[in-house]
C-alpha cells in the first residue's frame, strides 16, 4: 500500500518521520511532493522516503493521500491534482478549518478524512483528532493507526473538530504558560531559570503520568495536599486569584474566537 503526503514542512516531517519508523508503510512505498526543494531534500536525506516536486505525479499510485499544506494553497493544490485522482484513493486533510464539505465540493468523489495533530506531533507526542463522515469505517481505524505513529488519536465528530484545536492544540501554549509562571516562582525562591523550568517540566510530565491511567486529577491533588500544609495552602491562593476560572475563561475566549474566523 502506498502513501503520498503533499508538504514537508513542520508538520509533514513530523508524519513522515512516524510513518517511515513504522510498521504501516515500506518507507519505499511513501512519496513526498512538495515545493520546497530544501524541505525535499531533508526529508530524502532524514527518512529515506522518495520525493518528488511533482503534486500531480505523486498522487497517481497512492491509497493514501495525506495535505499537509497551509489552507491558502489547499484549493490550488486539490485543482492541480483532481484530475489523476480515482475514487478509490482517500484524502487525508490536516488543513485547519477546511470542513470535509469544503473539500469535497473540489473532489466529489473521494473519501476525506481530516486529522488535527498538535506541534508536539514532532517529538511523537501528538494529541491528534481524526474525523469523518463515517468514524465507523476501516478507512478510518487505519487512518487513526498512521497519526498514532506521532502520539495518541482521538477519533471524533466533525463539529467537534473547533473545540478539539482549542483543547488540543492551542492548549500546548496554555500549558506551557502555566510553566512558565511555576518557573519564575521558582526562580523567586532561589533556583536558576533552567534548574527551575527543568523542574516544572519534569513535574508537568510526572503529573500526567499519574492520571494516565484514567484516575480522576483530584485524586492525585488530594494525595500532595497535607492538611495545613504548604501546597493547599498554595492552591487556595491561587484558586481565590481566580486560577480556574481564568483557565475556563481563556479556553471559552479562544473557542469563541476560533468559531469567528473567516
Ligand atoms: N504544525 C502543526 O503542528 C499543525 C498542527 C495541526 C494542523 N496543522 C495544519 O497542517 C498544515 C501544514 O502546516 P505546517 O506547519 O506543516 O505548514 P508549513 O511548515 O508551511 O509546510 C507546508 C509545506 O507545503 C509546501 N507547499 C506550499 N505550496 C505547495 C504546493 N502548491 N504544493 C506542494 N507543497 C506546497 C511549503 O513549501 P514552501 O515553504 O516553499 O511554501 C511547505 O514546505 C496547515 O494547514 C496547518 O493548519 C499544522
Amino acid at each position: 500500500m502506498k502513501v503520498t503526503v503533499i508538504g514537508s514542512g513542520n508538520l509533514g516531517k513530523s508524519i513522515i518521520a512516524g510513518l517511515a519508523s513504522s510498521a504501516l508503510f515500506d518507507p519505499k512505498n511513501i512519496l513526498v511532493a512538495d515545493k520546497s526543494n530544501e524541505n525535499l531534500e531533508f526529508i530524502k536525506n532524514s527518512s529515506g522516503v522518495s520525493v518528488t516536486p511533482d503534486n500531480n505525479n505523486a498522487v497517481k499510485d497512492a491509497k493514501w493521500i495525506i495535505l499537509c499544506i497551509q489552507p491558502r494553497v489547499l484549493k490550488l493544490v486539490l485543482d492541480e491534482i483532481k484530475d489523476q485522482l480515482n475514487p478509490d484513493q482517500v484524502l487525508i486533510s490536516t488543513v485547519t478549518g477546511v470542513s470535509i464539505d469544503e473539500i469535497n465540493k473540489i473532489v466529489p468523489e473521494n473519501k476525506v478524512i481530516r486529522a488535527m495533530p498538535n506541534t508536539a506531533a514532532i517529538k511523537q507526542q501528538s494529541m491528534s483528532f481524526i474525523t469523518s463522515l463515517d468514524n465507523e469505517h476501516e478507512d478510518v481505524a487505519f487512518v487513526e493507526k498512521m497519526f498514532g505513529t506521532i502520539g495518541k488519536t482521538m477519533i471524533i465528530e466533525e463539529h467537534l473538530m473547533q473545540a478539539a484545536t482549542v483543547l488540543g492544540a492551542s492548549s500546548t501554549a496554555f500549558f506551557l504558560r502555566f510553566l512558565r509562571a511555576l518557573t519564575q516562582g521558582g526562580v523567586q525562591m532561589g533556583f536558576h531559570p533552567h534548574e527551575a523550568q527543568e523542574i516544572s517540566a519534569q513535574v508537568a510530565i510526572g503529573a500526567a503520568a499519574l492520571i494516565e491511567d484514567g484516575t480522576h486529577a483530584e485524586v492525585e491533588v488530594d494525595n500532595v495536599t497535607t492538611p495545613q500544609g504548604c501546597t493547599i495552602e498554595g492552591l487556595n491562593a491561587m484558586e481565590h486569584n481566580g486560577l480556574s476560572s481564568a483557565v475556563i475563561k481563556g479556553v471559552m475566549a479562544a473557542y469563541q474566537r476560533i468559531n469567528n474566523i473567516n
